[in-house]
């Protein structure tokens, strides 16, 4: 049984805390930001908001995401769970009633899956495109979401939420760092999280946002239609 109060909370702030990291380090690899500018400007055009079903004809954005999630996946230790049953596992017994840990972090920065497992890389997952991390049973080594048959139930809705807000945030502005942050700053602060319910930065992020010329035309020509239907 699963309460509301659970779905909330696992459903917004593991979405919210994957977009400020992947803007974080987005911030920090000004050649993956143009990159993902330059593709949604290419699929998505200037004349409208991108929606869901261009997802599939994005996969810089989709690499992006995919890195954020190995590199900072919300929810490191995963759910703690119990073993219903004693079961073997590489030579180790563990017995009925264990609580058991499932460590993401170790796993998607395992140098045996990963090259410079410690880099931010989306070039990796374009390499890659097969690796799908929404399987839960076919890719051990990308499971942001867990694995198996308690593996998240939100999964499908986490991965567009962040896809979509992901990709608004990148399509419609442009960003820079105030006056006391640089990328410097901004590394530096990307190395130190708190965990809570998600590993998220221990330092919010801030960014200044320039909308980008085609939405500031947008707005004008929705302000000048709303201004004629009144009339
Ligand atoms: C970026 C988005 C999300 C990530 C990375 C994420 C990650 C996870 C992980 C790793 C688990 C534990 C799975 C396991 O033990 O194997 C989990 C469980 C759970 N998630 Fe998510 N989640 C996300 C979004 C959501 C959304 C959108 C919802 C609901 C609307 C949700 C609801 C839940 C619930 C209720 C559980 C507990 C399930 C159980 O105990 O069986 N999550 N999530």
């Amino acid at each position: 049984m699963m309460r509301m109060q659970e779905l909330l909370i696992g459903g917004t702030e593991t979405a919210a805390t994957t977009v400020e990291w992947a803007m974080a380090e987005m911030m920090t690899h000004p050649d993956v930001m143009k990159r993902a500018q330059e593709e949604l400007h290419a699929v998505v055009g200037r004349d409208r908001l991108m929606q869901e079903s261009d997802v599939p004809n994005l996969p810089f954005l989709q690499a992006v995401v995919k890195e954020t999630f190995r590199f900072h996946a919300p929810t490191p230790l995963a759910v703690p769970r119990a073993s219903s049953q004693a079961a073997e596992a590489w030579g180790y017994t563990i017995p009925a009633g264990s609580q058991l840990l499932l460590n993401l972090r170790a796993i998607h920065r395992d140098p045996a899956f990963y090259t410079n497992p410690d880099e931010f890389d989306p070039q990796r997952f374009l390499d890659r495109p097969e690796v799908n991390h929404l399987s839960g049973f076919s890719f051990y080594e990308l499971i942001p979401f867990g694995t198996g048959r308690r593996m998240c139930p939100g999964v499908n809705l986490g991965n567009t939420m962040v896809h979509l807000m992901l990709g608004n945030l990148v399509h419609n502005f442009d960003w820079s760092f105030p006056k006391d942050q640089s990328v410097e700053t901004c590394q530096r602060e990307n190395l130190e999280e708190i965990f809570g319910l998600t590993a998220c930065r221990k330092e919010a992020l801030r960014l200044c946002a320039k909308p980008s010329d085609h939405i500031q035309s947008m707005l004008r020509n929705t302000c000048s239609q709303s201004t004629q239907t009144r009339v």
